[in-house]
């Protein structure tokens, strides 16, 4: 009998991972990456099997300066088939610059809570909603797909919980009444817990089983991973997770790093998920990101190095050791 077979295992069930360093990973920065960095970031992306990449955002560069060469990026960047690039955006104005940079999806941001939504687009949510419908009716029929990004649909640092009735809400209004063909439930500031995100994760399986359904989760409170977790026990198969575990909303107080891209790859990969990743080259990847944004990034994998990778042996004849075997 194989005593190592894993506890729980992932049969190779699919899993789609999604990277979102360049985009809210970046905007976190204080540094400007140049753009040629950014653009040779994506193409190493590019080549380790990943879903899709949100490549970067047309927001506004006075409120994220960071990101304010979204459109030469995803202009120059080297487009791999299969992975979709998508790019965030907040307003029509920023679709329109999406749209003529060639995104082939927008991923329209709002909050599901008042304050932070205020806070981070300066607009109510209804006007959010109003100029984002304004969005999907004019993408219609050029083939651009449409996804929606609810900011801090498991909790608001300003306002506490969000009620779900009050997320699945908005969730209704942009599937059906809109036709958005994906959303994400973003937990912004790392407050969603477990079972909490479980709980959402089945009520909306269970409404929009056909939707293309994403989670965001952030590692602000070490509950990430655990959340991963219980997503997908839950019915999930899409996650958005940060290179090197870098990111967070500038306009959220108490923001941090999303899960980590390699953490999460490398997690799914000892249980049994298929996630289509080639964990080595994320690695490389992730390596370079230091150097990029001139610090160290939270990944725990990039120290510590993958479970397997062993350490040598004590050579024989090295005292301490065979002093402590033979006690
Ligand atoms: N892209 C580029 N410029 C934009 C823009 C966009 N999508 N939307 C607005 N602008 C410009 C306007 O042209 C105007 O420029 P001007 O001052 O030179 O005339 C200026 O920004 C202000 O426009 P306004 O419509 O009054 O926006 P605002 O100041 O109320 O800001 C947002 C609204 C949504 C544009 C801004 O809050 C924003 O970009 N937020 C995004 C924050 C973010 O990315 N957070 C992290 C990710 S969740
Ligand atoms: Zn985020």
């Amino acid at each position: 009998m194989n005593t190592n077979k894993p506890v729980w295992q992932g049969a190779g069930r699919r899993i789609h991972m999604q990277e979102v360093g360049t985009r809210d990973g970046l905007q976190a920065e204080a540094a400007f990456v140049p753009t040629e960095d950014k653009i040779a970031l994506v193409n190493a992306l590019s080549e380790v099997g990943l879903a899709k990449i949100e490549v970067t955002s047309f927001v506004s560069p006075k409120a994220i300066p960071a990101l304010r060469d979204a459109e030469q990026v995803l202009r120059e960047i080297r487009r791999q088939p299969g992975i979709v690039y998508t790019a965030l955006v907040p307003n029509v104005r920023g679709a329109e610059r999406a749209v003529e940079s060639k995104a082939d999806e927008l991923n329209l941001v709002m909050s599901a809570s008042e304050s932070h939504n205020v806070s981070n687009l300066r607009m109510t949510r209804e006007r959010s909603y109003a100029g984002l419908s304004e969005v999907v009716r004019a993408v219609q029929g050029t083939g651009v797909a449409i996804n929606v990004s609810l900011s801090c649909a498991m909790g608001c640092p300003m306002e506490g919980d969000v009620p779900m009735p009050v997320v699945l809400d908005w969730c209704h209004r942009y599937v059906e009444e809109l036709g958005a063909g994906g959303v994400t439930l973003c937990d912004t500031t790392g407050m969603a817990y477990p079972t909490q995100v479980a709980e959402l994760t089945r009520l909306f399986r269970e409404r929009w089983p056909h939707t293309e359904l994403t989670l965001h989760f952030h590692n602000t409170r070490g509950m990430g991973l655990a959340n991963v977790l219980a997503a997908i026990d839950a019915g999930a198969d899409r996650f958005d997770a940060s290179l090197g575990g870098i990111g967070g909303c500038p306009y959220a107080p108490g923001a941090s790093g999303n899960v980590c891209t390699e953490e999460v790859v490398h997690a799914l990969a000892l249980m049994g998920y298929d996630t289509g990743v080639d964990l080595p080259r994320l690695m490389a990847a992730a390596r370079q990101l230091p150097g990029l944004i001139g610090h160290e990034v939270p990944s725990q994998i990039l120290k510590a190095g993958r479970r397997l990778d062993l350490h040598p042996r004590p050579v024989v004849g090295d005292e301490i050791a065979l002093r402590s075997a033979s006690r």
